[in-house]
């Protein structure tokens, strides 16, 4: 057993937790970061495989997502483009395909205007919304009672319009059917990146990536730590007191601390023991949040082949198994690289397939926007978040029916000396890296200004 003292222990060596390990050391306190895993990173992870680049976790950044941005410069770390020139391709539920440009899909056009009418009815609502406390807007509790499937049939009844607008939402973003989030929670999610329109703006909210991997903004962090991030320490009691807490790992690393960060997936929360036990309002809050589910499947081929005909990689469809696909090709890269995605009941029913039968299905989904090439890869992953322990699902969690509205103002309330940072707790940035940031700042702020005075 050994123990060490520091100001404040950061459990969790994702983006939040290093953030904010930098953000004390920077206010001169001592830390220490407890990792369970033996890498950084957390949700962003990138790697290597027969040569080829994969970003398995997060990736994309955002123009409005100043915190992230800034971290990279900082870091020195460069940002470029997806690739997005020519045609998008759109398939339709009777699995007609169609090219377009621009961000509302080539459907009929009574439809294309019910898409334009709804757009524009949330983003005003959105735009009434604060992201840091949808709570607090007057119709929160309601709009926490209906999911965004009720909300959406009393909106239109065209179903294709519907379709579309839950895509934005459900399958790309919350990765949860939308029966199972509220209105309130969709309107979180929207208002996080600024408005309901950048949600639809593939080309605002998957701007650019980060040159060597998203993963880099956490091996940065940490080297700047050096030996005060600690791998393979997987927290498994904390025990707390007004006079601080005391960080215990699996393999017997103690860590006597003033405050704690517990810097994990709300999900996880769980798996450590506390001594005394949290509140009972903690024990209530964080039984209400659970994680999405999205499998990121990344083809690998020869050449960027879609660009000869014409196509910017970009792709969508309700009906699809893989619902949202772009091109991925890595910087500087000859190869050429295909993402789509594939989420919550789809994903449940692919992962009751063979690994083969699996990757046969999905190829065959991506062979339906770029043609019969799209099943041959040199090279295919398949990223399942569900599996990793230390994580649990994809992207982030969320709110059940009611929870947001009930429990969200205090989801970031410290108990006592502990306190919650990550993505999942963020307003804007909200389930992205640059909310763990954002979240990762702030409260590394509010222990610098109490321990500092
Ligand atoms: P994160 O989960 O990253 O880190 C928490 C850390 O805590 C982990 O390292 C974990 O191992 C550790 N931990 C857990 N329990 C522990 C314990 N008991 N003891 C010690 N350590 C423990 N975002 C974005 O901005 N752009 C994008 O394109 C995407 N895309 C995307 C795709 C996929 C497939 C995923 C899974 C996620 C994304 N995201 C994203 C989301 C983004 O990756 C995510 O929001 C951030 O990584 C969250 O950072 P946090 O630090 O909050 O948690």
């Amino acid at each position: 057993m050994t123990a060490i003292e520091r100001d404040v222990v950061i459990i969790g060596a994702g983006p939040s937790g290093l953030t904010a390990a930098n953000e004390l050391a920077k206010a001169g306190l001592t830390v220490a970061v407890l990792e369970a895993r033996d890498r950084v990173g957390g949700r962003t992870w990138t790697d290597h495989f027969d040569g080829h680049m994969i970003e398995i976790g997060g990736q994309w950044v955002s123009p409005d997502q100043d915190a992230l941005l800034d971290t990279l410069a900082e870091l020195g770390l460069e940002t470029y483009s997806r690739y997005r020139e020519g045609e998008n391709v759109y398939i339709d539920k009777h699995g007609e395909k169609r090219l377009f440009t621009g961000d509302i899909f080539p459907v009929k056009p009574e439809t294309e205007a019910e898409l334009i009418r709804l757009i524009d009815e949330l983003d005003v609502i959105v735009a009434e919304i604060d992201a840091e406390k949808p709570w607090a807007h007057p119709r929160a509790t309601e709009y926490d009672s209906i999911t965004f499937k009720h909300w959406l049939e009393e909106a239109t009844s065209d179903q294709e319009a519907r379709d579309n607008i839950s895509l934005y939402i459900g399958a790309a973003m919350i990765t949860k059917p939308d029966h199972a989030f509220s209105f309130l929670q969709a309107l979180l999610m929207a208002a996080s990146a600024g408005s309901f329109t950048h949600l639809v703006d593939a080309d605002f909210i998957l701007d650019k990536r980060v040159v060597g991997g998203m993963q880099g903004v956490s091996i940065a962090l940490a080297a700047r730590l050096g030996d005060d991030v600690h791998l393979n320490q997987p927290v498994r009691t904390l025990r707390w007191s007004a006079d601080g807490v005391v960080a215990i790992t699996a393999s017997g690393l103690e860590v006597h601390a003033k405050r704690a960060i517990l810097a994990v997936p709300p999900v996880l929360f769980s798996r450590i023991s506390y001594e005394p036990p949290l509140p009972r309002h903690q024990h209530q809050l964080h039984q209400h949040l659970s994680m999405g589910f999205v499998i990121k499947v990344h083809a690998v081929y020869e050449t960027p082949f879609w660009r000869e005909a014409g196509l910017s990689g970009t792709a969508f469809s309700p009906y699809e198994l893989s619902h949202e696909a772009y091109d991925n090709t890595n910087h500087d890269d000859p190869f050429g690289t295909l993402v789509g995605f594939v989420s919550d009941r789809n994903a449940d029913g692919v992962f009751e397939l063979s690994a083969e039968e699996r990757k046969e299905r999905i190829l065959e989904s991506l062979s339906h926007y770029y043609g019969e090439q799209a099943k041959n890869p040199v090279f295919y992953y398949e990223s399942d978040w569900g599996s990793e322990e230390w994580t649990r699902g994809a992207y982030a969690a969320s709110f059940d029916m009611g929870g947001l509205s009930r429990y969200g103002a205090d989801q970031r309330t410290p108990v006592g000396p502990i306190s919650f940072s990550c993505s999942d707790f963020a307003g804007a940035g909200y389930q992205h890296v640059d909310g763990a940031i954002r979240v990762g700042r702030e409260t590394a702020a509010a222990i610098a200004a109490e321990l500092k005075g």
